[in-house]
């Protein structure tokens, strides 16, 4: 029997209405603030994510799905939608004006990674994107419309981890210090730190390695040599959030796994997702669209991975609701016409209903009721058409009543 490939899943039932319920409310939030929707390819040049996401992250490195296409064009199946937004942005001119942009997406990304809880190969992604300004004021609208988001979805203890990992003007000093630091003792880091402490000295405070974690007690924390500049913006949007009564705390080893972030970078991490995991990340960019080839426009924005929202979502709440939470079940021939009729004048009425069309015996329609979780069963049977009415089944109860044909039309609704 052929099975989905590694990493890969199929979505359906309980977790499929979870995504359909959180894509309907992003929508939904997103819209009330003025957000757009954009849809990029699933492929994109490779160099659209070795300048963007960066040749030292390991999502370049190992993780992503690569090929040669047949007119020999090196391309990538997205790990990540950020560098698509910015690459469509400048390809269509749309940051040509000084007006703010503002984007969200919903789509499917791939990268290779070792299998564990909430970790796929090809898993979705909810992200918003805002092009053109860049004060600290553009990013607390950000993270409101976030914490809205989440709020409306049920989702209580959201904590904020910040940082501030500067700009490239202001991280040498901190390089100096941080190296100083590592130097001291680098032999309790692990081979890849000493590599990190070269390449990209940042990921050296991201490193997994419980030993390198413990190593790096009393490092010098990069907030204390930011920019003037910087360190005014970090700041604002701490009291910013503190005014909107949006929870957060500073992490100073934050510093994400892409490359692109400059100034804020943060994350949201989930107890319910075991072992560290973050639901969510995001933070400014504000060289990347220049440094993909367009015009200087700062940007600030994150992404929620949608499977590990579904799946607190479900460990919170339980099953999401049922799509047609009542069931329709002529008795006969003459019934299963009529039940037509009926079923079609409270479709278009909008009430959700599903309608039994295998005919035979109602214990076997009742079972089906029963296993699915339909509330409400609706017989309709000859001695009901003759008079006019239906009988009522209420699942949880097991009560059972008798409706007019017009209060089937008021009491689904
Ligand atoms: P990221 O932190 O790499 O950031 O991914 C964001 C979220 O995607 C993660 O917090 C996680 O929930 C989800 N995610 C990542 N990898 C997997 C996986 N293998 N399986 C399931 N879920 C996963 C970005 O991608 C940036 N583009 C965010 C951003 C937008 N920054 C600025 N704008």
């Amino acid at each position: 029997m052929a099975q989905s490939v590694k990493g890969m899943r199929d979505l359906f039932g309980a977790e499929l209405r979870w995504f359909q319920h959180i894509e309907e409310t992003a929508r939904r939030v997103f819209g009330r603030h003025g957000y757009g929707e954009i849809r990029t390819p699933i492929l994109e040049e490779l160099d659209v994510f070795k300048r963007s996401v960066g040749e030292s992250s390991d999502i370049v490195n190992k993780e992503m799905y690569q090929f040669t296409d047949k007119g020999g064009r090196e391309v990538v199946m997205r790990p990540e939608n950020t560098a698509g937004v910015v690459r469509a942005a400048i390809q269509h001119k749309l940051l040509a004006s000084s007006d703010p942009v503002l984007f969200y997406y919903i789509g499917q990304q791939f990268r290779y990674e070792r299998m564990q809880t909430g970790r796929y190969r090809q898993f979705w992604q909810i992200g918003a994107e805002s092009f053109g300004v860049a004060s600290p004021e553009s990013e607390a609208e950000s993270l409101l419309m976030l914490h809205s988001f989440l709020k409306e979805l049920g989702l209580k203890q959201m904590v904020f981890s910040i940082n501030s990992v500067g700009t490239p003007e202001s991280r040498p000093a901190f390089y100096t210090a941080f190296r100083a630091f590592f130097a001291a003792r680098q032999e309790q880091f692990c081979s890849d730190c000493h590599r990190r402490i070269e390449s990209n000295p940042l990921r050296v405070l991201d490193c997994k390695n419980e030993t390198c974690q413990a190593a790096l007690e009393g490092h010098p924390v990069i907030t204390d040599y930011l920019d003037e500049a910087s360190a005014k913006h970090h700041a604002r949007l701490k009291a910013l959030l503190t005014d909107l009564d949006i929870p957060y705390e500073e992490n100073p080893r934050l510093v994400r796994g892409l490359d692109y972030y400059t100034r804020t970078a943060f994350e949201l991490l989930s107890s319910d997702l075991g072992a560290q995991s973050a639901l969510l990340g995001g933070g400014r960019y504000d060289l990347l669209v220049k440094h993909l080839g367009g015009p200087d426009v700062p940007a600030f924005g994150w992404a929620i991975g949608l499977d590990r929202l579904a799946m607190v979502l479900q460990q919170i709440h339980g099953e999401a609701p049922q799509v047609a939470p009542a069931l329709l079940i002529p008795l006969g021939e003459r019934a299963a016409t009529e039940a037509f009729k009926l079923a079609r004048g409270l479709w278009d009425a909008g009430i959700a209903l599903q309608l039994e069309t295998r005919g035979g015996a109602l214990k076997k329609a009742m079972a089906t009721a029963n296993r699915t979780g339909i509330q409400t069963v609706l017989i309709l049977g000859d001695g009901e058409l003759d008079g006019g009415t239906i009988t009522v089944k209420h699942m949880a109860t097991g009560e059972q009543e008798s409706w007019s044909m017009g209060e089937v039309f008021t009491r689904l609704k």
